[in-house]
């Protein structure tokens, strides 16, 4: 372990950036070592003196004015960096780190390192709405970005509306968070399902359900950032792969049990986020079933094997256990008792009645259920649900 979290805070072009002052010395403040590279754009609104005065460290800008007594460049700032942070991130950047342009120091160092990346964006609201940015947000979180969002208020451009930098507070949070639990799964294996599994009725229709696979995907990509090797087996979904990960896809409960036990042996950690279907057609159509007098009235379903009981009765040695239960009453009350029936260490706990949070949404709100206790947490992203969940798994873990 190094003695201090060097942590690399990246200013670009916006007006904000004389809140990064705030943010720096923050972070100076709590022992961390601090080192600024800022855009030229940046320098327009506050110089490289300022940066410089406050972290006692030479302040980057260009990727070629290696001056003798500034050795930096960007291989070595990206190597240093336990975590980056850009604040504020000006449309243009979020744009340019979103396809993998380097074109520049800031933004070639935030492509070359492996450090956590904390992205807060400032920009006129206009410009914050467009498909195009909150597209390049999404591809940004989805590679595992940390995203502060902007805040709503006044603008310096005059507006009133979404887009002011995050309160340096919240930036100052993410990235101390981010220090502390970077690469905290490092040497762990870790397998995710996720997904909502589709059990065919004839070729071309099966029954399904509505996880939309979010909260695994944000899992499996969490987990890789956080140094672990992971395997994300998944049931159809609209969601990229994660960045770093595994990712085998199937269709079938079948299927997905087939792909968890060839690979369970090898996992620390199991964490069943897949709505995994309960039953089945038991006897699927080989042809498309034809409306009309043959049409059948009913389908006779069997039930699936569930695949966590199976992990769960498994003797010996085995790996940390997570399930998920989305109920519609008695969260609680049910998790507990699949915590026992299944014989696993958490349940993650959902009620999926309320049709605002939940299924196919960003948010959600869950309660951890273990031997130990419940432990309720409030309506948030699901990838904050993710990292407050491997932070229990890591703890599980010993
Ligand atoms: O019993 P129930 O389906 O509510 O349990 C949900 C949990 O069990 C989830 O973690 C899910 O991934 C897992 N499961 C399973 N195999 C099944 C059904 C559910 O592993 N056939």
């Amino acid at each position: 372990m190094k003695e201090r979290t060097t942590v690399v805070v990246g200013v670009t072009g916006g007006i904000a950036a004389y809140k990064t002052c705030e943010l720096v010395r923050a972070l100076v403040k709590r022992g961390r070592r601090v080192k600024v590279v800022m855009t030229g754009a940046a320098t327009r609104f506050v110089t490289p003196l300022t940066f410089r005065t406050l972290t006692n460290e030479p302040v980057a800008v260009s990727l070629w004015d290696d001056s003798p007594g500034d050795p930096v460049h960007h291989v070595s700032l990206a190597e240093e960096a336990d975590v980056m942070v850009i604040a504020p991130c000006t449309a243009n950047v979020i744009a340019k780190l979103a396809h993998g342009r380097a074109d520049d120091l800031l933004t070639t160092t935030a492509l070359a390192t492996e450090a956590p990346l904390i992205i807060a964006p400032a920009m006129n609201m206009h410009m914050w709405r467009k498909d195009i940015t909150q597209a390049n947000i999404a591809a940004l979180r989805a590679r595992g970005a940390v995203i502060v969002d902007p805040t709503s208020g006044d603008l310096a451009c005059g507006d009133v509306g979404e887009g002011r930098l995050a309160p340096v507070e919240a930036i100052l949070d993410a990235v101390l968070a981010e220090a502390s639990r970077a690469r905290d799964l490092e040497g762990r294996s870790v397998l995710v399902t996720a997904g909502g599994t589709q059990e065919p009725v004839d070729p071309v229709r099966y029954l399904g359900n509505r996880s939309s696979g979010k909260t695994g995907f944000a899992i499996a990509a969490e987990a890789a950032r956080r140094g672990a090797r992971v395997t994300l087996v998944t049931a159809p979904t609209h969601l990229a792969d994660p960045f770093g990960v595994e990712v085998v896809r199937v269709h079938t409960a079948l299927q997905m049990r087939a792909a968890v036990l060839a690979r369970a042996g090898d996992a620390d950690a199991i964490v069943m986020s897949a709505a995994v279907a309960d039953f089945r057609p038991a006897r699927p159509e080989a042809g498309k079933i034809k409306k009309g007098a043959n049409a059948p009235d009913a389908i006779l379903l069997e039930p699936t094997p569930d695949i966590l009981a199976e992990l769960g009765a498994r003797e010996g040695a085995r790996p940390v256990l997570v399930g998920f239960a989305a109920e519609t009453s008695d969260v609680e009350r049910h998790a507990r008792e699949k915590l026992a029936s299944k014989r696993v260490d958490l349940i993650v706990a959902n009620d999926v009645s309320d049709p605002s949070l939940g299924f196919g949404t960003a948010d959600n709100r869950v309660l951890f259920v273990s031997a130990e206790g419940t432990e309720e947490l409030p309506v948030m992203p699901k990838q904050a649900i993710a990292r407050a969940l491997l932070d229990r798994v890591r703890e599980l873990l010993g």
